[in-house]
């Protein structure tokens, strides 16, 4: 049996930053923002820590799954913006969540860590060593943006996705998946030595391009499918140009791909169970869907997983 997602969630700070605001803020436009990044709007973390988004989306994503907190065998935190180098935010929310004994880490690879997180998930769910594993992608990335620097300041928001990966029924759940890293581009996109996110957009975008399409279509063909058998797509929410020419790669028509991207912003790790959340509720993902999730970030990292939607 395959491990899949069976209960998800998602917290999003109340504060929400238009690109009119940023406006008064740095020499930018509404219009620019909008057609280069497809960014209307992101919400910003004021008084929340890392660690509160996730314990929000967390708790609701274990009741999503109806199980209880104590049936949880590990939990893995995708972030790079924790409230500490340590204790993890896995711990922080396994106290929160009031349980003590299961396995608990933090992830880092950027905004490929809820794909990498939901991998690790797998292996330890097909080989029977956890029933239940709480896996989440989270950022309060507004604590290291460079307020000063409009190429990034206006791309990134906060939140918070959480699932719960557990056995689903024969034939669902996750049927394969690709990671992959080129550490010669950690260049392009880092934590400088003012802590702020430096990015080299236009080498980050190329990669990313490239890596997306490559990525969606290497794992359905590794789930021994092809693009015509793909339902839906969910791309990391970066940008709409690259979501698109992934989009293109696959030959899918515009309402077949996810796109979030004008609510939220850039929220890494975040923003891949953000969308799946949102998708669920408007019904554009249904049991026994075909549906890719791919990501990319810093590292550079990517990496994707072809999903047979249900329980
Ligand atoms: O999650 C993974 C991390 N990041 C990404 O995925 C981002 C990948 N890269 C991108 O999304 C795009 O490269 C950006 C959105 C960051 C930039 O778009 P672009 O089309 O590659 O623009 P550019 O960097 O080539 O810059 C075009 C112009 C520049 O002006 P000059 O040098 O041509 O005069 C920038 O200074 O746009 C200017 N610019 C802005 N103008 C208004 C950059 N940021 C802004 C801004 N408002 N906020």
């Amino acid at each position: 049996m395959n491990a899949g997602i069976i209960g998800i969630s998602k917290y999003i700070p109340p504060k929400r930053v238009s690109n009119a605001d940023y406006e008064k803020v740095f020499e930018t436009s509404d219009e620019w923002i909008r057609t280069r990044t497809g960014i209307e709007n992101r919400h910003i973390a004021e008084t929340e820590e890392t660690s509160d988004l996730a314990y929000n989306a967390a708790k609701q994503a274990i009741e999503n799954a109806g199980i209880t907190p104590q049936q949880i065998g590990m939990i893995l935190v995708a972030t790079v913006t924790q409230d500490q180098n340590f204790p993890s935010v896995a711990c922080q929310i396994q106290e929160r969540l009031g349980i003590t004994g299961c396995a608990a880490m933090d992830i880092s690879a950027a905004c490929s860590g809820f794909i990498y997180a939901t991998t690790i998930a797998k292996q330890f769910i097909e080989s029977n060593s956890y029933d239940y594993i709480l896996v989440v992608g989270v950022e309060k990335l507004s604590k290291i943006v460079d307020w000063t620097d409009r190429n990034t300041a206006v791309l990134f928001g906060d939140g918070a996705s959480a699932a719960v990966i557990g056995k689903v029924s024969e034939g669902r759940g996750i049927l394969s998946f690709e990671l992959g890293a080129d550490g010669t581009g950690g260049k392009h996109l880092y934590l400088n030595s003012q802590n702020h996110i430096f990015m080299n957009g236009r080498e980050v975008f190329k990669f990313a391009v490239r890596q997306m399409g490559e990525s969606a279509v290497n794992v359905l063909e590794k789930a021994g499918l092809t693009k015509d058998d793909c339902d839906y797509l969910v791309p990391h929410q970066a940008n709409i140009r690259i979501m698109e020419a992934a989009r293109e790669r696959l030959g899918l028509p515009e309402e077949k791909m996810s796109k979030t991207i004008h609510k939220y912003g850039n929220t890494s790790a975040a923003s891949i169970g953000i969308s799946i959340v949102d998708d669920l509720q408007e019904g554009k993902i249904k049991d026994d869907d075909i549906v890719v999730l791919v990501g990319f970030g810093g590292g550079l990292t990517w990496g994707a997983l072809a999903i047979k939607w249900g329980k």
